[in-house]
């Protein structure tokens, strides 16, 4: 009976490393995978955790960052500018890989960085940053909001637009196979990324 092979990371630290920015880097240029959508966790204003999916936009190995979009009126907005802290986790069932980030995110609203992100977007995705009233606000009816058309959101929308970059501190990943899982951990030091394997 053949099996799959095992990838070529399955016991090499560095391949692994180089696994984990690759799968992310191709997450976030290709969709619909997992690594496409991660879950953010940010922490609330009474500190409970909260939860959502976004789209991942960009991953920079050498940068240590993620990026992702969303609206500055938005809750997670507000509690990551409150508590920078943050995580993102995704699983690929295909990879059979999970990545798990921890990190500190900055809100870019008003800079280069924001400014390159929206020229980046699409007139469809923009769209969703002319919503009103605010994201979150309670309606009489399920339809009771707005948005505009798309040339006009190209306008509206940009004063509700951030580009998030979240700077990874914390990198797990976990490979999952019957023949035995591997999971391995990095920190940064703030030089470089430490790193080993741990029991999954
Ligand atoms: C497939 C999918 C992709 C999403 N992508 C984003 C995104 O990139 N940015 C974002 O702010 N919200 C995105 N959302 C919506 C959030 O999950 C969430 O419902 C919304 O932003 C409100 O979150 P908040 O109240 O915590 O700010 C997405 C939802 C789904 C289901």
């Amino acid at each position: 009976m053949s099996r799959t092979p095992l990838p070529a990371f399955y016991d090499d630290l560095d391949a692994t490393f180089a696994e984990l920015w690759r799968l992310l880097t191709d997450g976030a240029a290709q969709g619909p995978g997992g690594f496409h959508l991660p879950t953010l966790a940010t922490l609330a204003a009474a500190g409970g955790p909260r939860l959502r999916t976004v789209v991942l936009r960009a991953a920079d190995r050498a940068g240590r960052t993620l990026r992702f979009h969303c609206d500055r009126r938005s809750d997670k907005a507000a509690e990551l500018l409150a508590h920078p802290a943050c995580a993102l986790a995704a699983y690929d069932a295909g990879a059979k890989v999970q990545i798990r980030v921890e990190g500190y995110a900055r809100l870019h609203t008003d800079d280069a960085v924001a400014d390159a992100a929206w020229a980046g977007s699409r007139a469809m995705s923009r769209v969703c940053y002319g919503t009103e009233p605010d994201p979150g606000t309670a309606l009489p009816t399920g339809g009771a909001y707005s948005l505009p058309d798309e040339t006009a959101a190209a306008i509206l929308g940009r004063p509700h637009f951030a580009a998030v970059v979240v700077h990874a501190q914390l990198l797990d990943l976990l490979y999952l196979d019957r023949r035995g899982h591997r999971r391995a951990v990095w920190h940064w030091t703030g030089d470089l990324w430490v790193g080993g394997w741990v029991a999954p």
